[in-house]
């Protein structure tokens, strides 16, 4: 068996005493000089003490809190799951520690090192990173992981996530059979397993009724950055719409990969003095509580965000308290809500 690494050989190797490296290690805020604590920290690191240390107090964690990341909450849609997250934690007797990854793989790897260090006993995640080694070595340590949203088939841990393939067939083929055939299709970035699903459903439903997509209504920004005072999604929406209507033929519908870009598209045409639904017909997806209150109000494809949240919360917890021990693997199923920003398409035979 591999001899357990002590502070004794973190101290002998940075050639100081046990109580310095134990202040250091613990943080304890006793001035300590820079190039010390360095030394002492890369060593820690290259001995692979901290994770052992961590894994150690993990097994004997009796924190009652759990980490829930996810992307952001600027878009309500993540408000919703969090609530539902929060809502089972509080009858259940535990807390949350929230944090968002402000759409940062950056930021979600140093946040998950955070939680670590704050003893979270298990953690919910909308993973915005393409890398899951750092998921993988919190698993390994022995940290219940719950993925939600955006499915990690790398991982052994619970999933619950939802349909988005049929989403975005369902969302495309409700265009078509209100008559349209010219539907372009506008969203963020396909860096999220979500997004690449949402959108290969709107090409199969193209392509299942013999319609050719047409490369110039396929609008996908190429960057994603939370700027503070404007809303991401939103602003995507605006910019994308922009680009759409240069073109010389225009669509006669436009599915928008979320309901925070379907606003901003919705927020261009009207800019532009187009009317929604007479002249272009807009779908989003989620049907966030936004899409009742805006107008016209929004056909969208119903994600259930609070629900997702609950049954995340439930299953961690269900783990934690030795309720249950399996991993469970959960696709919630989409459906149309049909508002008034789509009508049947009068223009084409
Ligand atoms: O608006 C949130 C939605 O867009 C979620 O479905 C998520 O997967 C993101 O891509």
């Amino acid at each position: 068996m591999k001899k357990q690494v002590t502070i004794y050989d973190i101290a002998k190797k940075a050639q100081t005493s046990t109580a310095t490296v134990s202040r250091v290690l613990s943080k304890s805020g006793y001035p300590v000089k820079p190039e010390l604590r360095e030394r002492i920290l890369k060593i820690a690191n290259e001995l692979n003490y901290i994770p052992n240390m961590i894994g150690r107090q993990l097994k004997t964690n009796t924190s009652m809190t759990i980490g829930v990341v996810i992307p952001t909450i600027t878009n309500p849609f993540y408000s919703s799951v969090v609530l539902g997250i929060e809502d089972i934690a509080r009858e259940r007797g535990y807390q949350v520690l929230l944090c968002n990854s402000h759409r940062s793989s950056k930021i979600e790897e140093e946040y998950l090192k955070t939680l670590l260090e704050k003893q979270v006993k298990g953690l919910i995640i909308s993973s915005v990173s393409s890398d899951k080694d750092e998921l993988s070595k919190l698993m390994k340590m022995g940290l219940n992981i719950v993925a939600i949203d955006q499915s990690i088939n790398e991982l052994n841990a619970s999933q619950i996530h939802f349909d988005y393939r049929k989403g975005g067939i369902l969302a495309t083929e409700f265009l078509i059979e209100k008559g349209h055939t010219k539907i372009a299709f506008i969203s963020s970035p396909l860096n999220r397993i979500s997004r690449q699903y949402v959108y290969e459903g709107y090409k199969d439903a193209l392509m299942n009724y013999g319609i050719k997509p047409n490369r110039a209504w396929i609008l996908i920004s190429s960057r994603e950055e939370e700027v503070s005072e404007m809303n991401y999604e939103f602003n995507n929406g605006i910019l994308m719409t922009r680009e759409l209507l240069t073109c010389s033929e225009l669509p006669t519908a436009i599915f928008a990969g979320n309901d925070m870009t379907a606003f901003g598209v919705m927020n261009e045409l009207n800019a532009q003095n187009i009317k929604v639904p007479e002249q272009i017909s807009v779908v989003g997806f989620d049907n966030i509580e936004f899409s009742k209150m805006v107008s016209p109000t929004l056909t969208t494809i119903q994600q259930p965000d609070y629900e997702m949240g609950r049954i995340a919360c439930n299953t961690l917890l269900d783990q934690l308290d030795g309720v249950n021990t399996q991993n469970i693997d959960i696709i919630l199923q989409p459906r149309i809500i049909e508002r008034n920003s789509t009508k049947e398409n009068e223009t084409e035979g």
